[in-house]
């Protein structure tokens, strides 16, 4: 009894959210606990798609209490629209619990986020310009608003006037921008966000290891992933958050000692949104190939994504820098129709071959995969649930992959739907 975690091994958009959807079905909470609307997580059941920014994937179990944890920034209005379009669509969202702890985005860090990618110019991250990096700056510097400050008038609007004192001479001066009305934003947060608001902010830490006490299992959802990192990622080109293991306990006020399973969720291939180095990136016909059968354009900004074969490398650096128990594959289908799939295991660099994660960024600029070409399996995969209904190709490309990363791959995607799953655990 006790935590498990899912954390993305890659650059996001791996399928955490139909992974944290199919492990809730034993849990009875299920807590996001980093980042913030940055992410967009899928679940498809009986051909309904829900794409989620802020309320926990588990959410479409009316046993589940969804928990929004201390380490993630929330946008309100963009909860409660969220909110409203699940209550519209007969999801129960009444058991939604935010952490009084979670830091508040308001509009400037949005525009802030845009003004940055505008003067960064060239080297601009490719941001989701949610807001995120601002949010968490604000957090930082101890000059953030939580979620519990929303709840007095004067602690609010105080701890507002102290950030407005210095940002507002910066948005005039710097970014030539008109200043932030501290009067009508204050009106739209307390008049209309806090009544909404108030019901659901809950003391998380104290109802989530009641929780872990009564034997009940926990479930921590990710959102980005190990490479977008703040620490852990390929910096500067991440999230300001850690969505690895560890972040997991920081951003739900769970220790360490509680978890007993961290669950890796990878695509059999990678894709990766917003710039930054990208060993295996693919820039020809198997690309748009991968990127048209997979729908690869980004769940909230459209944005397409980068595509690019897998990479063991990057695999077991994930395994170490998360502790990661097992690994949860999806999209094996969309490599359905290729003739051969390749498998990057290690890097090339000045004629040296390096098999682990390189420490000096540079280095990571200036590698050249070294790769594994396997025959495909030219079958289509979206109908087979066991392991003996795989081709022996597809069999052998997983096979490889647990072989190379040292880790077992305990369940496998094939569609995006609720059922389209292979649960190697299970058989
Ligand atoms: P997340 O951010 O990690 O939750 O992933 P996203 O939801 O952003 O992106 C994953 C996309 O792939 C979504 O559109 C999912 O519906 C879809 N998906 C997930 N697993 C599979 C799978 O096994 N096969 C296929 N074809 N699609 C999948
Ligand atoms: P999920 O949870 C993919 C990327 C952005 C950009 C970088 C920094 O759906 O996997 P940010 O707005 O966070 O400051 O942007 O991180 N990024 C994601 N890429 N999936 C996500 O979330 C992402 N969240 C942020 O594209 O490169
Ligand atoms: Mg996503």
């Amino acid at each position: 009894m006790g935590a498990t975690v899912i954390v993305g091994t890659q650059w996001g958009d791996e399928g955490k959210g139909r992974f944290t959807d199919l492990l809730a079905r034993d849990m009875t909470t299920v807590v996001r606990f980093q980042g913030g609307h940055n992410a967009g997580h899928t679940i498809v059941v009986e051909g309904e798609s829900f794409a989620l920014q802020l309320v926990p994937s588990g959410v479409l179990y009316p046993h589940i209490t969804p928990v929004i944890g201390n380490g993630v920034v929330v946008d309100l209005g963009v909860l409660l629209r969220e909110m409203e379009m699940l209550q519209s669509r007969g999801v129960d969202t009444s058991k939604l619990k935010l952490s009084g702890n979670a830091h508040m985005i308001f509009p400037y860090h949005q525009e802030l986020d845009a003004l940055h990618e505008r003067h960064l110019g060239k080297n601009k991250l490719g941001t989701t310009k949610r807001g995120i990096g601002p949010s968490y700056a604000d957090k930082s510097m101890r000059t953030g608003l939580r979620v519990q400050d929303l709840l007095d008038e004067k602690i609010f609007r105080a701890k507002l006037e102290v950030v407005l004192n210095s940002l507002n001479p910066t948005l005039s001066k710097v970014y030539n921008r008109m200043p932030v009305d501290a009067d009508a934003l204050a009106e739209t947060f307390l008049n209309e966000y806090r009544p909404k608001i108030e019901p659901m902010v809950t003391d998380c830490i104290t109802l989530v290891h009641e929780r872990l006490e009564a034997g009940d299992e926990v479930l921590l959802e990710g959102a980005q992933a190990t490479f977008l990192d703040l620490d852990h990622g390929t910096y500067p080109y991440v999230t300001s958050s850690n969505p690895t293991a560890g972040g997991a306990c920081v951003g739900s006020g769970v220790g360490p000692r509680y978890i007993d399973r961290v669950v890796g969720v990878a695509k059999a291939y990678i894709t990766r949104v917003g710039a930054g180095p990208f060993p295996t990136e693919l820039f020809d016909d198997v690309g748009e190939h991968i990127v048209d059968v997979g729908h690869e354009y980004g769940t909230n900004t459209g944005r397409r994504r980068r595509p690019g074969w897998f990479d063991c490398v990057m695999m077991r650096y994930a395994r170490r820098v998360n502790s990661l128990s097992e690994l949860a594959i999806t999209k094996l289908d969309v490599l359905d129709q290729l003739d051969t799939v390749k498998v990057c295991v290690g890097y090339e660099h000045d004629g040296q071959r390096i098999d682990d994660f390189p420490y000096h960024q540079s280095t990571l600029h200036q590698v050249t995969p070294i790769y594994e070409e396997m025959p495909g399996w030219k079958t289509d995969l979206t109908g087979v649930r066991t392991r003996p209904e795989l081709p022996s190709e597809a069999r052998d490309y997983l096979a490889f992959i647990e072989e190379q990363c040292e880790m077992q791959v305990t369940l496998v995607g094939v569609g995006p739907g609720r059922k389209q799953v292979l649960d190697f655990s299970a058989e």
